[in-house]
C-alpha cells in the first residue's frame, strides 16, 4: 500500500524544463513552506509558479492555508540562487500516499537540489516553549514510522539507495548553524530560535491530553502532523536537511484530570462546581500565528539561503 507505483520523473521533468527559464532549471535549495507559510515566495525574484495540477505524480493539497504550486525564484544578492519552493504540502491525513507526500522532494533532488528547508507549524509540548517561537529541529520520533508507516516502505525506487537508511544525523548541522548565525545576522537575537524534538503524528486529530502527556514524556518537544515524510525521504536522497517549527499553540497538559466524581459528589451535597469550558486548539489558530510569524520565517530563510549560497 505504500509502496511506490512507477514514478513518472521522466514527464515531470519534462514538463518542468519546458516551462521554466534556464536559470531556474536547476535549483540549488528546495524549501517546503507550512501551515500559513506560503508566502515565503514573495521574496523570491522572477518567480515561476507551476501548478501541481500540470504536473505528472503529483497530488493537490486540500488543507485550507495551503497552496498546490511550485514556485521557482532566485533569492539573495547578486545574480541571486536558484530555489524551489513547494507552496502547499501534501499529508498522508489528506489520503495521499506517503509516495505521494514525498514525491517532490524526490523530484526536487532529480532537479539539483541538495539542501533542504522544510517549515511546518507545531504545537509546543516543551512548557517552556511560547507560541510563536521558531524552533531548530534537532531530531525527531516519528510514531508512525515505529508502526508500519514509513515512506521508504516497500521496494526501492533506487538499487543505489541503502535498505536500511541510518537516521542518526538526519539534520545538518551546518544548516542548523546557520539558522542561529541568519537569526544573528536579521538582529533578531538567538532566542528567537530555540532547539527541540519534533514528535511526528499522523493527525488530524489533535493529541489527547494522555497523549500529549505521552509524547512529552518520550522526549519530544514540539508535535506536528508533517514534516518527517519529506524528512525521511530526503535524506534518502542525499540531501541536507534543516527543519523550522513555528510553534502555534501550547500543548496543555493538566496534571490532574478534572474528576466528575467529585464533582456529582459536591452536587449531591449542595455545593454544585461551576467550570468553565476549556481552551481548544484550532486550525484557525495555527494559521494566525503561521500569518503573524510569516515575515520572521521568510527573512530566516532568505539568509540561511544566502549563507548556504556563500558556502
Ligand atoms: Cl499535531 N498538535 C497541536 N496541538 N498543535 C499542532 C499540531 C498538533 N500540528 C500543528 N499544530
Amino acid at each position: 500500500e505504500h509502496a511506490p507505483e512507477s514514478l513518472p520523473f521522466d514527464e515531470t521533468l519534462t514538463t518542468l524544463r519546458s516551462v521554466l527559464p534556464e536559470k531556474l532549471r536547476q535549483p540549488h535549495v528546495g524549501i517546503v513552506c507550512g501551515s500559513g507559510l506560503h508566502t515565503l515566495a514573495a521574496a523570491f525574484r522572477e518567480v515561476v509558479e507551476v501548478p501541481y495540477s500540470t504536473l505528472a505524480g503529483f497530488g493537490k493539497s486540500t488543507v485550507p492555508g495551503h497552496k498546490s504550486s511550485l514556485a521557482f525564484g532566485l533569492v539573495g544578492p547578486g545574480e541571486g540562487v536558484p530555489v524551489v519552493a513547494m507552496l502547499g504540502r501534501l499529508h498522508p491525513y489528506e489520503g495521499h500516499k506517503l509516495s505521494t507526500v514525498v514525491y517532490p522532494i524526490r523530484v526536487m533532488a532529480r532537479l539539483g537540489v541538495r539542501n533542504l528547508i522544510i517549515t511546518n507549524a507545531a504545537g509546543a509540548l516543551n512548557p517552556n516553549i511560547d507560541v510563536g517561537t521558531i524552533v531548530v529541529i534537532q531530531d525527531h520520533i516519528a510514531f508512525p514510522n515505529l508502526t508500519g508507516m514509513n515512506p521508504l516502505l516497500g521496494p526501492q525506487i533506487d538499487s543505489k539507495y541503502p535498505r536500511f537508511l541510518p537516521l542518526s544525523s538526519a539534520y545538518s548541522v551546518t544548516l542548523r548553524r546557520f539558522a542561529f548565525l541568519a537569526a544573528h545576522k536579521l538582529q533578531l537575537g538567538l532566542n528567537a530560535l530555540t532547539e527541540g524534538v519534533y514528535a511526528w503524528v499522523s493527525g488530524p486529530t489533535y493529541e489527547t491530553p494522555a497523549e500529549g502527556r505521552m509524547l512529552r514524556n518520550s522526549g519530544a518537544d514540539v508535535v506536528g502532523m508533517s514534516t518527517i515524510p519529506e524528512v525521511v525521504a530526503g535524506k534518502e536522497e542525499g540531501l541536507d536537511v534543516l527543519v523550522l517549527s513555528l510553534v502555534t499553540n501550547k500543548v496543555v497538559i493538566p496534571d490532574q484530570y478534572r474528576s466528575i466524581k467529585e464533582e456529582v459528589e459536591a452536587e449531591l451535597a449542595g455545593n454544585p462546581v461551576i467550570r468553565q469550558d476549556e481552551a481548544q486548539v484550532s486550525h484557525e489558530e495555527v494559521l494566525l500565528i503561521g500569518k503573524q510569524k510569516a515575515e520572521v520565517m521568510k527573512g530566516l530563510v532568505e539568509k540561511i539561503v544566502e549563507l548556504i549560497a556563500a558556502s
